[in-house]
């Protein structure tokens, strides 16, 4: 299974999905790094000699646009799925005609969506939250939960220190996931998911 990954920032998620891709049992191969930005983590794909794309939100003159862009230099790579991990953008129709998406998201949706999820749980006061992958949708972290895990909220802890333990599950959790779908289909949790590009 051929999978671009998208990001935004440190790319320690799509470095996990590169560490567990070099073991060829794994069932899915990254063939391509793509970013909003010039993110720090395109040099760890680079090291790992995964070519990268970046298409800068900022060059273009509206979203749909830009969707348009990002959604052509995805197809040159022609993935079976597409994992958006800590990609900061929403994708539009355009990509995701295409393309079958999984995000992950570091709160339990639906509770806590949009960009600040680890401070609105916080500021809430909830006692626990934790990570979600989910195939993407044309909502704001919406769409078919693939899988949660929880964390617990500590005493003491910060936006920092809860976000870094909720990074840690996140990781291993889309490992699991993607390799799930690359060795198993699309076929989740009992429930069959139709989505555009989902074989099945
Ligand atoms: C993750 O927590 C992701 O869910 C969030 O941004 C973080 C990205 O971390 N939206 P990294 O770039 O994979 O290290």
């Amino acid at each position: 299974v051929r999978v671009v990954v998208l990001i935004s920032g440190t790319g320690s998620n799509m470095a996990a999905l590169l560490d567990a891709a070099a073991d060829p049992a794994y069932g899915a191969t990254v063939v391509a790094v793509g970013a909003d930005r010039a993110a720090a983590g395109l040099a760890r794909a680079e090291q790992a000699g995964v070519p990268t794309f970046v298409v800068p939100f900022s060059e273009y003159p509206d979203r749909d646009e830009w969707n348009r862009a990002l959604a052509a230099r995805i197809a040159e790579f022609a993935p079976d799925l597409v994992v958006s991990a800590g990609f900061m953008r929403i994708l539009g129709r355009e990509v995701l005609r295409e393309n079958t998406v999984v995000n992950i998201h570091p709160a339990l949706l639906p509770a806590f969506p949009g960009a600040h999820a680890v401070r609105d749980a916080l500021d809430y006061g909830v006692r626990v939250t934790g990570a979600t992958a989910h195939f993407v949708d044309e909502g704001v972290d919406t769409g078919p939960v693939i899988e949660q895990v929880v964390v617990r909220v500590e005493d003491g802890d910060d936006v920092a220190t809860l976000h870094e333990r909720i990074k840690t599950v996140e990781r291993r959790m889309l490992v699991d996931v993607v390799g799930r779908l690359a060795r198993h289909g699309w076929a989740l949790n009992g429930r069959q998911v139709k989505l555009g590009g989902a074989p099945g």
